[in-house]
């Protein structure tokens, strides 16, 4: 297959065009470099140093043999993006280019216009670009299990039937973010969904739990293959940003009371998930919606572990619940349904000590480089 990966310098964008082009695949990653520049802007760079992508893609070549093309540019530029696909001609994109901080969206009216804009012109100018040069290609967008919210019902896997006054058909599942991130990913699947009904283009939209882990077959190669890697309170995730906490002696930031609970998934997994959509894509004129997670934890769950897997390791880790800054339910039912991927072939890395240790001693040789400013700013909602 030949595949464009949008957003490759990220930290999954990085590690999926490894995995494509180890399995023969002809990739080609575009980014323009917003999480690196905004990162450096914000005083929150990721803990492990990561070279530009010309360099990463050469050291690639020198350990692999194989090539990664990259493309430097703001997929928001209609005519360079339109150029990319007419001169790569894709089977399929992996759509990952957007802005993902659900903080960084709550910081001000400027970063929210940014994040609607950037996010839903990058999915408006996809969808055209392939209407125009091959409605055949495949897209595969990364959407979050966060668009769902916290609804006091069982969470389908995209769509739900509903019976109405006697009549009877499905819908979108329904949708309420908890940031303006998360409702323009809302917005996202809104529009695939237009373009896939009056174009009948393919569409699988990956509801896409918080990933935790830095490992992959590829990144293990060599260090300057590893992706970058945030712990901060902007671009970090709840379990990466813990376990640095934990190494840097900082008390776990549980917000309020911790009841949060969400689906989880390991960066492998995350490999698995997009590789076997590709494999397996939609059909013409299907939007083809997975939840992918692997299992459920709340954020307490997540502290008691990281506190016992660093207690362990001879670390004394201490848990302090703070005042949430957003705004959300702290205690809420949960149950999302998260088979679809499962049935594509999907064999899960579920949360061991053996994995959480794995990060632990990553995140102990790159110690010298946590900047505690970075842990914890208290960005509010309010
Ligand atoms: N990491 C997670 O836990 C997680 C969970 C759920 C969903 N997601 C979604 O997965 C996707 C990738 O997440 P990530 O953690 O790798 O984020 P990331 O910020 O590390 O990667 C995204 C990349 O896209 C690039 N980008 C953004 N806007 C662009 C534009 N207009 N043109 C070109 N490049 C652009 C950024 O520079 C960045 O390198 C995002 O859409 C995110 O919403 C991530």
């Amino acid at each position: 297959m030949r595949i464009i990966v949008l957003g490759v310098d990220g930290y999954l964008g990085w590690p999926t065009c490894m995995y494509f082009s180890q399995r023969g695949h002809e990739v080609l990653g575009i980014d323009n470099y917003f999480r690196r520049n905004a990162a450096q802007e914000l005083d929150c760079e990721a803990l492990i140093p990561t070279p530009n992508l010309a360099q990463r893609a050469r050291v690639w070549k020198e350990i692999t043999g194989r090539e990664i093309k990259i493309s430097i540019g703001d997929i928001i530029k209609y005519e360079f993006l339109l150029s990319a696909f007419r001169t790569f001609e894709p089977d399929a994109v992996v759509h990952y280019a957007e802005q993902p901080s659900a903080p960084y969206s709550m910081m001000s009216r400027d970063k929210a216009a940014f994040t609607v804009s950037n996010n839903l012109i990058g999915t408006l100018n996809i969808a055209n670009a392939i209407h125009e040069v091959n409605p055949e290609c495949h897209i595969i967008k990364l959407g979050t299990m966060g668009e769902y919210g916290t609804p006091n019902i069982d969470i389908e896997e995209g769509w739900l039937e509903i019976e109405h006054n006697g009549r009877k058909d499905k819908f979108l599942f329904p949708r309420q973010a908890s940031s303006i991130y998360h409702t323009s990913k809302i917005q996202d699947t809104d529009l695939l969904w237009f373009y896939v009904r009056t174009w009948d283009l393919r569409v699988t939209d990956l509801m896409q739990g918080p990933v935790y882990g830095i490992s992959t077959g590829e990144t293990d190669l060599d260090g300057r293959l590893l992706p970058n890697f945030h712990y901060d309170e902007i671009f970090g995730t709840v379990l990466n940003r813990f376990i640095v906490q934990a190494v840097a002696g900082y008390p776990l930031t549980v917000y309020g009371k911790g009841g949060q609970t969400r689906g989880y998934l390991n960066l492998k997994d995350t490999m698995q998930c997009v590789y076997l959509s590709a494999i397996q894509p939609a059909r013409a004129g299907e939007l083809r919606i997975f939840n992918q997670v692997t299992e459920t934890f709340s954020v307490n769950e997540l502290a008691e572990k990281v506190k016992d897997a660093g207690n362990a390791l001879g670390y004394e880790v201490k848990i302090n619940s703070i005042e949430n800054p957003r705004k959300e339910k702290e205690e809420h039912y949960y149950n999302p349904k998260y088979t679809g991927l499962l049935e594509l072939g999907l064999k899960p890395h579920y949360l061991t000590d053996e994995v959480m240790k794995g990060i632990f001693s990553l995140v102990e040789r790159y110690r010298g480089r946590i900047n505690r400013e970075a842990i914890f700013r208290g960005i509010k909602w309010k």
